[in-house]
């Protein structure tokens, strides 16, 4: 059986690219394999959100888990500041990190650029953090979407080093992993790449179908081909890329003739590509309603899958101080 491990930084509730890219997997793996899904609230600290704020977004997170399909009975739920064997890992972990390949991490640099006045060590560092999320419980695979690949792999070369240097075959070296699929990147709806919080172009898995339909609708488009069987200018092909994700293969094909017979009427899509976001979203945001009142399952599960995942890391930090040469006299 394999050990899947994968977390969401606690930074706001979780929209349609977390879901795609992250979310829809964990649901389909908990099934067959050893499962550990958290809630990184400590990565979320490199931004130094507000206290309270903080301790919303945890929530937002939790709740959008349980209701998105996450079952506390099949898989380990918790919360990454519960188990601070992560921390004494992540320390381990970085004396074997160097600052010229820390800087050199796309989400690093892209950071740097988005909050100059608070380039903390905690950024530069943050990817021996999630090396150490991982590898606190030896995981197999990574469900994550394509912005995540980079991590990954220097999860594995953090491994491998520590292999290396200490003579042992201790870590595995973990993959990035898509059901099935290749990762993915679930593009913003103003034009943009990539979905996120931070782009403010996000479709949130709690969002109103009034409130769906009302970003969708303001999505960027033009006045249509100019001729038949054109390239996609990008802003087009990111709503063709959503269709893809939530509608029929038929109704995909349905408007990529349209457009390639420049017969494309963008009204038409986007009603479409609105209701089917909604048949998504729509049982888990009903779900979400339910949980996020009760407050005493919400205790319950994280206190449950605290201990449990605490149980598997605790034996990883033991065997790792014995490795390291912390050893009792
Ligand atoms: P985060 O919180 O930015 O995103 C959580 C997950 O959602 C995926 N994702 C997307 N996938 C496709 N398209 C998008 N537009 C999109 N936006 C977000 C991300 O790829 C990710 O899988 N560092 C991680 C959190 C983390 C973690 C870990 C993950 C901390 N430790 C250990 C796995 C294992 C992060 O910031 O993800």
């Amino acid at each position: 059986m394999d050990i899947v491990l994968s977390g969401i930084r606690s930074t706001g509730k979780l929209h349609l690219g977390n879901y795609f890219g992250a979310l829809r997997n964990f649901i389909r793996m908990q099934e067959e394999n050893r499962c550990y899904f958290f809630i990184a609230d400590i990565h979320s600290l490199t931004t130094h959100p507000d206290p309270k704020l903080l301790h919303d977004n945890v929530k937002n997170v939790l709740v959008d888990y349980l209701a998105a399909g996450i079952d506390p009975k099949k898989s380990v739920i918790y919360v990454q500041s519960d188990v601070r064997e992560t921390i004494e890992l992540y320390l381990y972990l970085n004396m074997h990190a160097y600052m010229g390949e820390l800087a050199k991490t796309a989400s690093f640099k892209e950071k740097a650029r988005k909050q100059p006045e608070n380039v903390n060590a905690g950024l530069l560092t943050y990817p021996t953090l999630m090396a150490a999320d991982i590898l606190i419980h030896n995981a197999d695979k990574v469900p994550v979407g394509k912005d995540q690949e980079q991590h990954l792999e220097m999860t594995r070369k953090f491994a491998r080093r520590f292999n290396n240097f200490y003579g042992v075959d201790y870590f595995k070296e973990p993959v990035a992993y898509n059901f099935g699929d290749d990762l993915v990147k679930i593009p913003g709806l103003d034009g943009s790449g990539k979905m996120g919080k931070s782009e403010g172009n996000a479709i949130y898995l709690s969002d109103s179908p009034k409130e769906i339909e009302k970003k969708v609708k303001k999505a960027l488009t033009d006045a249509g081909p100019a001729a038949p069987d054109s390239v996609k200018p990008d802003y087009i092909e990111n709503l063709f890329t959503l269709l893809r994700v939530v509608s029929t293969p038929e109704v995909v094909q349905h408007y990529e003739d349209k457009w390639n017979s420049c017969e494309i009427r963008y009204g038409d899509l986007k009603k479409q590509l609105a209701e089917d976001i909604i048949k998504v979203t729509s049982p888990i945001r009903e779900r979400i309603v339910e949980i996020e009142k009760d407050d005493s399952y919400l205790r319950r599960v994280t206190l449950e899958g605290a201990e449990m995942a605490r149980e598997s890391a605790s034996k990883t930090i033991r065997d790792v101080r014995e490795i390291v040469g912390f050893r009792s006299f």
